[in-house]
Formats: C-alpha cells, sequence, structure tokens
C-alpha cells in the first residue's frame, strides 16, 4: 500500500505542474514551500558533497543540480524523514553515499580524495549488454532499446526501468532514455529504487530507518541491518561474499565521508563480504 503513496503523489505534482502553468500564484506558492529535504541537505552542503559534479570531466556535468533532487524528493515524503535526527541524517548520507559510488569518477589518487566524485556519469558509457531479461514477460523489453544504467542510481533491466515508469508515470520500457535527459525524473527513479521493496529484498529505506526484520533466510545469510545490506539489496549478486572487494570498500569509502559531513557515525556492518546475496 505505502508503494502507491509515491505513486499518487508523483501523479498530483505531475498534473499541478501542468495546471500551475496556467496559474502563476499557484505555482509561485507551490515552489515557495521548501521540501523537507532542505532541512538535512543545504545547497552549500550538497556542494560540499558533490565538489566535482560539474567539472568538465564529468560527462555528467550540469544534470544534478541540487534543485533537481529537492524537487524529486517531492514524491518520496518519507525519504530522510523517519525516526530520529540521526537516523535521518544517516539515511540520505547512504543514499548519497551509494548514489556518488553509481556514478563515480574518482579515482585513489584524485583531487580532493577518491570520495569527491559522485554524480560524475549520467549513463553506463560501455555497456556489456542491453540489460533485457527476456525471460521476464510482464516487462518485455522494446525492440531496439537499451536498459542499461542511467541516473544517480544506474537504474538498470527491463523489469526495474518498467516498474520504475508505472510508479512516476513515465514509459520506462519504450523511452528508458528520459531517465538520463530529464534530471529530476533521474533523482526519482534513484529514490523510487531506494524506497520501494522488491521481494525477497526489503527497500534500502527499510533497512537504514531499522525497519527491516530479517526473515530466517536473512539471519542464515548474514544479511544483518547496516550500510553493507542497502550494497547487497543494490548489487548483492556481484559484490556481496567476497573478501574485500573494490566496488563495496568504494561504496563504504563514499559513506563514511558523507557520514561526517552530516554528522552521524556510520552504525556498523558497512560491508557485505559475509553476506550472500538475495536469491
Ligand atoms: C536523450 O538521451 C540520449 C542518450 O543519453 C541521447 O542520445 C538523446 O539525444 C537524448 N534526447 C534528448 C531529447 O535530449
Ligand atoms: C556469516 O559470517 C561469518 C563470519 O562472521 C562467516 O564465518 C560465515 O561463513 C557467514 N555465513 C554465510 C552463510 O555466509
Amino acid at each position: 500500500m505505502e508503494k502507491q503513496i509515491p505513486l499518487l503523489l508523483c501523479l498530483f505534482l505531475f498534473i499541478f505542474s501542468i495546471a500551475s502553468s496556467f496559474h502563476e500564484t499557484e505555482a509561485r506558492k507551490h515552489s515557495n514551500k521548501p521540501a523537507p529535504i532542505t532541512r538535512l541537505v543545504s545547497r552549500s552542503l550538497y556542494d560540499s558533497i558533490f565538489i566535482h559534479k560539474d567539472n568538465n570531466a564529468c560527462p555528467a556535468k550540469g544534470f544534478y543540480p541540487y534543485e533537481a533532487f529537492v524537487e524529486a524528493t517531492r514524491c518520496f515524503p518519507k525519504f530522510a524523514t523517519v525516526g530520529a535526527p540521526t537516523t535521518r541524517r544517516r539515511e540520505v548520507a547512504a543514499f548519497l553515499a551509494q548514489i556518488s559510488h553509481e556514478t563515480t569518477g574518482g579515482w585513489a589518487t584524485a583531487p580532493d580524495g577518491p570520495y569527491a566524485w559522485g554524480l560524475c556519469f549520467k549513463e553506463e558509457v560501455s555497456p556489456g549488454s542491453i540489460y533485457c531479461d527476456a525471460t521476464n514477460t510482464d516487462w518485455p523489453c522494446v525492440p531496439g532499446k537499451s536498459y542499461k544504467g542511467r541516473g544517480p542510481i544506474q537504474l538498470s533491466w527491463n523489469y526495474n526501468y518498467g516498474q520504475a515508469g508505472r510508479a512516476l508515470g513515465f514509459d520506462g520500457l519504450g523511452n528508458p532514455e528520459s531517465v538520463a535527459n530529464n534530471s529530476v525524473l533521474a533523482f526519482k527513479t534513484a529514490l523510487w529504487f531506494w524506497m520501494t521493496e522488491q521481494l525477497p529484498k526489503p527497500s534500502c529505506h527499510d533497512v537504514m530507518v531499522n525497519r527491516y526484520r530479517p526473515t530466517k533466510a536473512d539471519l542464515a545469510a548474514n544479511r544483518t541491518v547496516g550500510f553493507g545490506l542497502t550494497t547487497n539489496i543494490i548489487n548483492g549478486g556481484l559484490e556481496c561474499g567476497i573478501p574485500g572487494d573494490g566496488r563495496v570498500s568504494d561504496r563504504v569509502g563514499y559513506f563514511q565521508r558523507y557520514a561526517q559531513l552530516f554528522n552521524v557515525n556510520t552504525g556498523p556492518y558497512l560491508d557485505c563480504e559475509n553476506q550472500r546475496p538475495f536469491a
């Protein structure tokens, strides 16, 4: 049921944005009301997190402005608004860390360090495939379309594009490119993935606000609540259960830097090297 909230809210905001173009006063009223996220993430904090996102070397230069992030959060009222203030700050830090790893332009000796280069890419550069799971008949691939990684979370696979499209009101299967062309939509897809449970996986949101209760199977697989479990949800099949995986430690590095910027501790279970991926 909770999943319906973003859907309805997004459709409402979409209709409102059309309607408000005819009603300037209403539009101004709406845009003047600050989104709750602005209390946790100010523009200056955002800019000090993503120091190099508009660097000339970054293909996403100009694509991830503060306003687009803030606007997208309006569709997901539970994001970073559940639990104690520290829980909220930790959830934002975790979300921003995961999208940073997904779009990183950093390297070990990069200016300002490897974790100052989040949001550098908007789409996968040399995809190994078109990410079409043809066995998934609920979300059939459209011929000629690629479901490669796009946007802050690098949304991939036909079934993710299809479901995100349905929830957010765009044609994910027929027009996946829009995720790399529309900044607000791009952030919405990342938040949709973060907020939405896809069984047997919990949502990253539920993990970070400690609302997730592991099943017996989760306990047997060491899928303990912590930042590492969000990595398992995002890309566990490729990254978890592997000692010292570099991708996992890059995610952790981003999280540690951001947790400091948000003045919150990271909590335990940062990696997923002892976890088995979800089936
Ligand atoms: C949308 O993005 C794709 C790939 O990112 C690009 O080829 C295309 O020109 C873009 N279309 C528009 C209308 O910006
Ligand atoms: C769970 O973690 C422990 C180490 O803490 C490890 O010895 C064990 O193999 C792990 N179990 C699974 C199923 O990965």
